[in-house]
């Protein structure tokens, strides 16, 4: 049989159960950025009321050895299991979070979910939101990888898909707040693309979820130039235009034109 590494020289997925989340080195992540064991006590038992056992640490984002799905300023998002196959992403508060509780942000992603935007939330407790890991990939490199025959109908209808998503929450009128930068929250599944982190969502804002998704895909981002040869968009002041339209005038009809302004829609 092959004998394992030594524990100081891995750094493949390591999971534990959720009892052991206050040792180190995983404590530094339950309770980042300070180990601090009462916390972690009472941060253990919201994760066991959210009905996870496991914890798997393995990702791009490394904090010492340990992989993580992600790290924001609000929270680090850890793999989780419970009882059944699902994994799940365990968004849990930073200590140096700029709020006292997930709760605000667990019901904007719910708001979000009612017309089927966002990573499904599960449960949240005061540090703690439970919600489907989504398995996919940065925008960016979707792009990149439409290569070929069919390249034209991927990126259009991917394109597409963003901007009805943004549409729905533009008509709830929840703005998301950080669609500036799509590259850190869309996530792509197969052909499925995933708003997530409603951390600065709000129901209180005038939306601009489209018009603010629609400058990262066409106008303003390391995407856009090539977004915009794939799909034939020659010159931007019409996009522009088509934008300051639906702006001014939030409408279905404005909405159809912006798409078929994108080329999105014949
Ligand atoms: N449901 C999810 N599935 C997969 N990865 C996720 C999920 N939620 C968040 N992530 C990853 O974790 C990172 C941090 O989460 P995010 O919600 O953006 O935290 P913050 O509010 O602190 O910015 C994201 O950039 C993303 O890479
Ligand atoms: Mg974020």
């Amino acid at each position: 049989m092959p004998k394992a590494p030594p524990a100081h020289s891995r750094t493949g997925p390591e999971t534990i159960d959720v009892g052991q989340f206050d040792r180190m080195p995983y404590l530094t992540i339950l309770t980042y950025p300070r180990p601090n064991l009462k916390q972690a006590k009472s941060r253990i038992g919201q994760l066991a009321e959210l009905g996870i056992d496991r914890v798997t640490f393995e990702g791009r984002t490394k904090i010492g050895r340990l992989g993580l799905v992600g790290i924001g300023t609000v929270g680090l998002v850890v793999k989780g299991t419970g009882r059944g196959d699902e994994v799940y992403a365990l968004k849990i508060r930073r200590a140096d979070a700029n709020r006292e509780s997930m709760a605000e942000e667990f019901r904007l992603t719910q708001l979000a979910n009612r017309v089927r935007v966002g990573a499904p939330v599960y449960g949240c407790t005061k540090d703690v939101i439970s919600m489907r890991y989504v398995k996919g990939i940065e925008l960016e490199d979707y792009v990149k990888a439409a290569k070929g025959r069919g390249s034209v109908r991927r990126v259009r209808e991917m394109a597409h898909a963003i901007l009805n998503q943004c549409r729905k929450l533009d008509l709830i009128g929840l703005d998301h707040g950080q669609l500036s930068n799509l590259r850190k929250h869309v996530i792509i599944d197969g052909e499925t693309p995933y708003i997530i982190d409603f951390e600065s969502a709000s129901q209180n804002r005038t939306t601009k979820n489209v018009t603010t998704a629609a400058q990262f895909l066409f106008i303003g981002s390391s995407v856009a130039p090539r977004i915009k040869r794939i799909l034939s968009i020659k010159s931007s002041d019409v996009i522009l235009g088509a934008l300051k339209r639906y702006k001014g005038e939030m409408s279905d009809e404005n909405y159809v034109r912006l798409l078929a302004t994108f080329g999105v829609i014949t």
